[in-house]
């Protein structure tokens, strides 16, 4: 084992490889806020890479709702019992990661799904159980609060999956950070399932190898955002580059949510794989709640989102998502409009801060004609 500095955790930690960061590292961040659950990204990547044989399970992106949902089954439930306590002290996690965690013998604290814990994806998991009697609506027997968590391979920095591969089969691109599964080495032993937390590895029993989320990178290398990106009805994604918090620039949209406003965060950062898929939290569920799964700057990112409309940066910025199909690796604000801009600052889309209103008269006097159908 390695020691690596995880700035997630504010610490070192233990990983079977010394840290060594790509290039550019890919990263998105998702507004929970604004997720439907329409499963437009789900099928949007399902019809593009996982419609073969051997991968009717698969889903490299799916939306489950929480606390009560997940794919596979307790995916992450199972894993936060095994590790036991995670406490922090302030920004440093005082906890074990699950490299720390692992067993003598194991680089890493994991668990293999079952079949049947892939079987049912999203089902049940909005129905409320037991008997709800007439006029009963607010007396649930549970929590009145769910929100949808959007879930891709978070492409690490340091990755369990390839950590795990006792072939070396899974590597991260220097290019850009991406992590594949090199199909020709793997010989199936699924270490890397086990591994995953996020379980975003998936087995194909017909092929005998695994396969995962490749973050549409035919399409990063074009410059242009994945499937489940562009697809996204709700448009609450916004794909590009981190940078170390040392090296952050603040033009950088990703740079500026995560480090500049601390506003989109990582999931479950505790585990100790610096995940590069920040999320805004909802701003309505319990703190307590959000602490665990995002670390302990959720109450604040909330804040701050509850601040955006009083933000023009922040408020425009997140009017940004959505709005191209090209990634953005530079923003600025003008006045009222924000840009999104390439690598060599040139503009690529300009959207107004607020959504221009036009009233149409229900009877135009001028042409003497009804406008609307209801004058
Ligand atoms: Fe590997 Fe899982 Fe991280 Fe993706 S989310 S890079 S599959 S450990
Ligand atoms: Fe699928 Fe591409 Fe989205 Fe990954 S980035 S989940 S491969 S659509
Ligand atoms: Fe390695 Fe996973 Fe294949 S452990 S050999 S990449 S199934």
């Amino acid at each position: 084992m390695a020691l690596a500095f995880n700035w997630q955790i504010g610490r070192s930690m233990s990983y079977w490889y010394p840290e060594g960061r790509p290039k550019r590292q890919f990263a998105a961040v998702f507004d929970i806020n604004k997720c439907i659950a329409c499963q437009t990204c789900t099928l949007a990547c399902k019809t593009t890479w996982t419609s073969g044989k051997g991968q009717e399970y698969m889903l490299f992106n799916n939306v489950e709702s929480k606390p009560y949902g997940s794919y596979p089954l307790a995916w992450d439930l199972n894993l936060l019992t095994k590790l036991g306590a995670q406490e922090w002290r302030g920004k440093e996690y005082a906890g074990r990661t699950i490299f720390e965690a692992a067993a003598a013998g194991e680089r890493v604290l994991g668990w293999r799904p079952d079949d049947l814990d892939y079987a049912y994806p999203n089902v049940g998991e909005d129905d409320c159980t037991g008997r709800v009697d007439r006029g009963a609506a607010m007396h649930l027997p549970h929590l009145h609060w769910f929100f949808y968590l959007a879930r891709i391979c978070n492409h690490c920095t340091y990755p369990a999956c390839l950590a795990s591969c006792p072939r070396g089969s899974i590597y991260k691109r220097p290019e850009d950070g991406i992590v594949l599964v090199d199909q020709g080495r793997c010989r199936g032993y699924r270490e890397c399932v086990r591994a995953c937390p996020y379980k975003k590895v998936f087995f194909n029993p017909l092929t005998g190898t695994s396969e995962k989320c490749i973050a549409c990178y035919p399409k990063i290398e074009q410059g242009v955002q994945p499937q489940c990106f562009v697809n996204c009805i709700g448009k609450i994604r916004l794909a590009g580059w981190i940078s170390a918090p040392e090296k952050a620039r603040p033009e950088n949209p990703i740079d500026f949510l995560v480090h500049v406003k601390k506003l989109a965060l990582p999931l479950f950062p505790q585990l100790g794989l610096e995940p590069n898929v920040y999320y805004i939290p909802p701003i309505h569920a319990p703190a307590a709640f959000l602490e665990q799964m995002f670390g302990p700057g959720a109450a604040q990112a909330i804040e701050t989102y509850r601040e955006a409309a009083r933000d023009p940066d922040v408020c425009g910025l997140l009017g940004l998502f959505g709005s191209t199909e090209r990634v953005v690796p530079r923003w600025k604000r003008d006045g009222e409009w924000v840009e999104g801009r390439d690598d060599d600052d040139r503009q690529i889309v300009r959207v107004p801060m607020r959504e221009p209103v036009y009233i149409q008269e229900a009877f135009d006097a001028k042409y003497q004609v009804a406008r609307t159908n209801c004058p």
